[in-house]
């Protein structure tokens, strides 16, 4: 037998484990850590939902469910989705995942082969890129154009590279720039994959947190037909370790999909499924209120890297982080973030793990305390200080 490397698939090989844990393990031993680095809600589940789950847990629904997730469920998100986004899907349009990216997952062994095209807008969630390369198929990367303070689409850009493409993964707000598509923008991309007969998919797991006053809109309420849309709970119900997802789409989509999730995962786990359907038809009030609290902890952490020196920075539209440009400290963005980690205890992820356009910005998320976030931007401050002599003139 051959070493067991040589047995690891060549699209693995070239893989490794993501940034976002090995900068925060560099500072694990101590005390005064700070993170900035995980896309985690520091936020408990809401209690009526954690209430939900164990009372599911006590009354014996630990066993499997409907492969596409509880009826009730679907019908909760059907509605939920009519009402907020404006996407009619049946309840067996819909599969109730484990979290969203099951979905993604799911969406890439169903649709897309080896050698196909996949057009993601960059910087992006970095498991797009990883989920392309393990299905052995091309990331066309677009990269939104930044500049002065502000990100933007060109659909010029997205017109050169879609030739081709099978899917096209739209995540608004974005994942990590904050950035909400304008209606425009969505729009001719919609336009544009439409022409070229790319399945879209439309990740809107941060569609509660948006702070800017945009419009969100849904892929699916433009062109139903070929949209798959992916949302959960992890992000907008504080339920990262429930692992609890779905998605919709028509229906000659979503019934390859059926199987294709029935063979990962039969189902998704039962009692995140109740806990899931209470987080859906309880009280919205501590939603609101985290929202409240990501909005006044961006306008510190966004205000206090806007006050320093020689970084660019774009206010983020939503989702939880923010996305500075620190190249003209650092070009290389791991060796920066690694050093910054070193010297603050501060923890962030390089930039350039996102894709194009990422290089030489580290993402910073706000879902941390007020205090560690104006502690950190106070130690991020010192460390710039310190090695400001470096800036060319
Ligand atoms: C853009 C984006 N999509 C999907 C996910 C995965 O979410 P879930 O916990 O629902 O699997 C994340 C997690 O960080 C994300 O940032």
């Amino acid at each position: 037998m051959g070493s067991i490397e040589d047995l690891v698939a060549p699209q693995i090989k070239s893989m490794k484990f993501t940034d976002i844990w090995s900068i925060s393990l560099s500072i694990a031993n101590y005390a005064d850590s700070v993170y900035l680095s995980a896309g985690e809600p520091d936020f408990d589940t809401p209690s009526n939902i954690v209430k939900a789950g164990e009372d599911a847990l006590k009354s014996g629904k630990t066993h499997y469910v409907d492969p596409s997730g509880l009826p009730e469920l679907r019908e909760e998100i059907s509605k939920k989705l009519k009402r907020e986004n404006s996407i009619d899907a049946d309840p067996d349009e819909i599969i109730v995942t484990v979290g969203g990216q099951e979905a993604l997952y799911n969406i890439f062994q169903t649709f897309v082969r080896s050698g196909d095209k996949v057009l993601l807008i960059t910087p992006t969630y970095p498991l797009y890129l990883d989920a392309t390369q393990i299905t052995g198929a091309v990331a066309k990367q677009v990269p939104l154009t930044e500049q002065d303070h502000s990100f933007s689409l060109d659909i010029e850009k997205v017109k050169q590279r879609i030739k081709g493409a099978r899917i096209v993964i739209i995540n608004n707000p974005s994942n990590p720039t904050g950035y909400v598509m304008t209606q425009d923008e969505i729009r001719a991309l919609v336009e544009v994959a439409k022409d070229e007969g790319a399945l879209i998919v439309s990740d809107e797991i941060y569609e509660k947190m948006n702070y800017s006053g945009k419009k969100l809109i849904s892929p699916a309420s433009i062109a139903p037909e070929n949209t798959i849309t992916i949302n959960g709970f992890s992000k907008a119900f504080a339920m990262t370790g429930w692992r609890i997802g779905y998605m919709a789409a028509p229906r000659e989509v979503i019934e390859p999909l059926k199987i294709v999730h029935h063979t990962n995962v039969i189902c998704a786990n039962s009692i995140s499924q109740y806990a899931a359907l209470e987080a859906l038809r309880g009280p919205k009030d501590s939603l609101r209120a985290m929202v409240e609290e990501y909005r006044q902890r961006m306008e510190l952490l966004y205000g206090g890297l806007a006050k320093l020196p020689g970084i660019n920075v774009v206010r983020p539209d939503g989702a939880i982080y923010v996305f500075p440009d620190f190249s003209d400290y650092e070009k290389d963005d791991k060796a920066f973030a690694l050093r910054l980690a070193r010297s603050t205890h501060v923890a962030t992820v390089p930039g350039s793990g996102f894709g194009m356009g990422g290089e030489g910005h580290l993402r910073l998320t706000f879902a941390s305390s007020r205090r560690s976030i104006t502690d950190a931007v106070a130690r991020i401050s010192d460390y710039l200080t310190s090695v400001a002599s470096k800036i060319p003139e």
